[in-house]
């Protein structure tokens, strides 16, 4: 089967929907490609790259009369009419939004597969578009509010004096939301995010960021997106919204509903409240908007000096990036419905990836899908009757009055063996237990304190240590007394492991830092 690539028929899309690499997976799969000529300039993919990844190079109608046509957003209607009746779109269709399309696409007997409903499973994520595009937006909004902040991300002391590092909060910790803390944190500045489900706090903090819960929490969300809020919750996380806006230099706004308007979050007042210099970037300007004050597609500068940035075309300014991440999610989609890699599609309906993003076939309309739940949080727990708990209870009591006496003995008898130790080893040795003491104390204070980023430095540090027990344990070794040897010999081997093991983890390491290995 043919695939066409055309030229996007908007002008202002920048992306394309094959890249070279993407084509030569497509071709792997047995799929002929037919790329439009100067398809994708925009996005600096030349068409002699394109022949020379196996493509063919066709004029705009070559490319619309494939068998199926790729492109990024539902074609105007010039463009539908070039597509032949069987033929497969795939392309982002918003059915929801405009049930017009999947009319129109029902009528033309065309396939449909919108690419903006794959299901939110773990199954997906590789076809998942809006993730993809979410991911490379949530990375541009942060180097647009740098662009627009006038001073630099990452604190510094210098000899003129000690930098701060810019404060960033994200609201929203979806993909988009995940991406900008990512990338504010590896720039220097200082992140902090919330968001209305309290389940992403835990993923907010794995990429750097200070979690902020809003006072009312919401309920566990058992498909991976926000419902909306009460008007208690809404109060609250507006007035903590409001408070953190003023304490910050940068807010990136992400929060975002499916199927609704973008929630309003940062009000007029709230604004009003932030320093000069200080930037929003509200990434929902698209769907409305979480700034009261964005102008959707504009850069404004309000009266207090705060710029506003509603840029809805975040991926197109990646355009390079994004049309590899949009084709190759486009080639797993094909892994998925090519089983025989013989270059024919296959749609298996009972197939819920396929099923979920199918909205047109053979006439038929097929949008909506069936729902799919998500297991985005814990299944339920079970309900239990009184008994029940108490039942529990009375175990949980027990079980933590067994461990507190298996504690209290083996603390016994480790205070027992100390003082066996102490009283079998020679007077003059003795003092040497207190600086042991002293050490492991000391020891354990210094390592809890040292960031997981330093640990590595600091087993060098070890590598060193272990460096004098072994030239103590070598001393050692040769003693008539088999206890001491014994010791000796077991300090070499542990010391040595250290050492060595050491040097190799650091070798591996400075050989990433310099791309040795991938
Ligand atoms: P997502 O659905 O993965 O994440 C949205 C997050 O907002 C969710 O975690 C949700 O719980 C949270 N949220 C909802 N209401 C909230 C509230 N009142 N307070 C705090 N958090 C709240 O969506 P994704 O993929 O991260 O996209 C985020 C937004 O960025 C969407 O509006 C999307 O349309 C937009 N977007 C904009 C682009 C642009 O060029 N401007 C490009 C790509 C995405």
């Amino acid at each position: 089967m043919r695939i066409g690539v055309p030229k996007e028929p908007t002008p202002d899309q920048t992306l394309v929907a094959a890249t070279p690499d993407t084509v030569k997976k497509l071709s792997k799969l047995g799929y002929e490609v037919l790329v439009e000529h100067g398809a994708g300039e925009k996005a600096a993919y030349l068409d002699e790259q394109y022949l020379a990844a196996g493509a063919q190079i066709v004029d705009t109608e070559a490319a619309w009369q494939a068998d199926i046509v790729t492109v990024l957003d539902t074609p105007p209607t010039n463009y539908l009419d070039l597509i032949r009746p069987g033929a497969l779109l795939i392309a982002r269709m918003a059915p929801a939004r405009h049930p017009e399309t999947v009319d129109t696409l029902v009528e033309r007997g065309i396939t449909g597969f919108a690419m903006d409903t794959v299901p939110r499973i773990s199954r997906a994520q590789s076809m998942d578009v809006l993730s993809s595009m979410s991911n490379v937006s949530g990375y541009r909004a942060v180097i647009e509010a740098a662009e627009s902040f006038g001073r630099l991300f990452t604190g510094q002391v210098t000899a003129a004096g000690k930098i701060p590092p810019a404060k960033v909060y994200v609201i929203g910790v979806g993909v988009a939301g995940l991406a900008a803390i990512g990338t504010a944190n590896s720039m220097g500045a200082q992140v902090s995010a919330t968001d209305v489900r309290s389940e992403t706090a835990e993923q907010a903090e794995s990429v750097g960021a200070t979690f902020v819960p809003i006072p009312i929490a919401q309920e566990k969300s058992d498909d991976g997106y926000a419902k909306e809020m009460s008007a208690d919750q809404a109060d609250a996380a507006t007035k903590l919204y409001t408070e953190q806006a003023a304490c910050h230099d940068i807010v990136i706004t992400t929060a975002n509903i499916p199927g609704r308007r973008s929630p309003l979050l940062i009000t007029k007042e709230a604004v009003a409240g932030m320093a000069p210099g200080s930037v929003i970037v509200d990434m929902a300007a698209a769907g409305g908007g979480n700034c009261e004050l964005t102008r959707p597609g504009e850069k404004v500068v309000t009266e207090n000096g705060v710029t506003i940035i509603g840029y809805t075309d975040l991926a197109g300014r990646l355009p390079g990036q994004s049309s590899q991440l949009y084709g190759q999610n486009i080639v797993n989609l094909f892994k998925l419905i090519t089983p025989e890699k013989d270059g024919k599609y296959v749609l298996d309906m009972e197939d819920e990836v396929v099923r979920g993003i199918t909205i047109a076939k053979d006439g038929e309309n097929m949008f909506p899908p069936p729902p799919i739940k998500v297991h985005a949080a814990p299944a339920p727990e079970k309900t239990e009757s009184v008994a029940d708990a108490a039942e529990m209870a009375r175990k949980k009591a027990e079980a933590a009055a067994s461990n507190k006496r298996k504690r209290l003995l083996w603390a016994a008898v480790g205070i027992v063996l100390g003082l066996a130790l102490i009283a079998a080893t020679p007077k003059p040795l003795i003092p040497y237990y207190f600086i042991l003491m002293l050490a492991i104390v000391v020891g354990f204070y210094v390592i809890t304190s040292v960031t997981h980023s330093l640990h590595t430095p600091l087993m060098s540090e070890t590598n060193a240590i272990s460096g004098i027990i072994l030239v103590g344990a070598i001393l050692q070794v040769g003693s008539a007394n088999p206890v001491v040897s014994t010791l000796s010999f077991l300090a070499i081997l542990v010391a040595s492991i250290n050492i060595f093991g050491g040097f190799s983890v650091t070798h591996r390491m400075l050989a990433m830092f310099r791309g040795e290995e991938k």
